[in-house]
């Protein structure tokens, strides 16, 4: 009866929302989603916002707004991005609903079905999913511990079958690996797309997420806001429930992302906007900021301490300076979902690496998240985990 498209078929189902399903519904200990900690939601703040906001405008609050964004959001963003050292025009600003959309957005505007494009190898498995959905031909570039290795991509550029629509990397303690681009490899990625007239879509929704204090500035800064698609999002630096996010880009970007986003769901709440615009000008996001920053830094240390004393010889696994991941190895010919049937049965669970391959292999590889767990979790947990891959590479 009902005749589906291509989209439907093509479009995998997420691991990850498959996992949180199985996380939700026992006590197991989750290094799966990348979840925030709740204990950083600013409730008692937003409470307030939202009475006085409901009291003063709530005419404005509840009423459609205009599809680029609240001027006011807008502007809290420019504000926002100066204090990271980020020069961002309103004009080159289009608020979405979270970055997802941003990415669904980017597909509208630019991929066709067939069309080539570019990614990490690994990379974030929303996107895979979003270019599975879109038709578009995947070629993953891999990466070192400076982000996406210049050579390779020239290699992927020369060999792929149709010029590349664009390059998508997550410069900013990536998600899955934690890898941080490092400024040398920014400037030269940028070079590359300049010299092969291919934009670069930068997405970066953990940025602030920063333990070191030093930030590098972001591809747009670099480029001088040419060439570059920049996805931002209050997700992880503040939380994901009000699905607020915003695409820096060219004018002309902005406005062919605005038309397709009237089509798709007219305007991103108002409400929403304007809390989180009061918010931010409250001067409270930083504080927030900053005590994710502690938070987290202090958990992903516990966390690679608790795997040197519990993982056996031949497991690997990267020590990020931010983000919410980090990502983990396994000798050569094991596999990360014959560990996640031993592990989850044992009560941990993480998300298996194959997930964020767009060639869907990688199975050796896993990414564990550390922002969501408690500190008595992430203990508990890889012992879990530690006395699973020993039961798995026994076998
Ligand atoms: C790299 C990356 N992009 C986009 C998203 C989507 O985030 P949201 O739609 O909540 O902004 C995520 C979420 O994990 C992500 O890691």
């Amino acid at each position: 009866m009902y005749r589906y498209t291509g989209a439907v078929e093509r479009t995998p189902r997420s691991e990850i929302r498959e996992l949180l399903k199985v996380a939700r519904s026992t006590n197991v200990i989750s290094f799966g989603g990348g979840l925030p900690d709740k204990s950083l939601f600013p409730i008692e703040d937003l409470k307030q916002i939202t009475a006085d906001l409901l009291t003063n405008r709530g005419f404005l609050a509840l009423q459609y707004g205009a599809t680029e964004g609240d001027p006011d959001f807008i502007g809290a963003i420019v504000n926002h991005s100066k204090s990271f050292g980020e020069t961002v025009a309103p004009e080159n600003i289009c608020v979405v609903s979270s970055s997802q959309q941003g990415i669904d957005l980017l597909t509208h505007i630019l991929v066709e079905h067939d069309d080539v494009v570019i990614v990490e190898y690994p990379t974030y498995l929303g996107v895979i999913q979003a270019f599975q959905r879109a038709g578009a031909n995947m070629i993953g570039v891999k990466m070192d511990n400076e982000g996406i290795m210049p050579d390779e991509l020239e290699k992927a550029i020369a060999s792929a079958p149709k010029k590349p629509k664009f390059i998508y990397i997550i410069p900013d303690f990536q998600n899955p690996t934690g890898i941080n681009m490092s400024l040398e490899r920014r400037k030269k990625i940028i070079e590359i797309g300049k010299k092969h007239d291919i934009p670069i879509v930068e997405d970066s929704p953990y940025r602030e997420m920063n333990f070191t204090g030093k930030n590098l500035p972001s591809l747009w800064s670099l480029s001088g806001g040419t060439g570059i698609i920049t996805f931002k999002t209050m997700s992880k630096m503040l939380f994901p429930g009000m699905r607020l996010g915003w695409v820096v880009a060219e004018k002309e970007v902005v406005q062919n992302m605005v038309k397709i986003k009237q089509s798709v769901d007219l305007c991103t709440s108002s409400f929403n906007q304007l809390i989180i615009a009061q918010y931010m000008n409250s001067g409270k996001l930083h504080d927030t900021i900053n005590k994710a920053i502690e938070l987290y830094k202090g958990k992903k240390e516990l966390m690679v301490s608790e795997l040197a004393k519990n993982m056996p010889e031949g497991v690997s696994w990267t020590n990020p300076d931010g983000g919410m991941f980090l990502w983990m190895t396994l000798p050569q010919g094991y596999s990360s979902k014959d560990l996640f049937m031993i592990s989850a049965q044992k009560g941990a669970i993480f998300v298996t690496g194959n997930a964020f391959h767009c060639d869907g292999k990688g199975i050796n590889t896993l990414r564990l998240n550390y922002s969501f767990p408690t500190h008595q979790q992430i203990k508990d947990g890889i012992k879990i985990l530690g006395d699973s891959v020993k039961e798995l590479l026994k076998k």
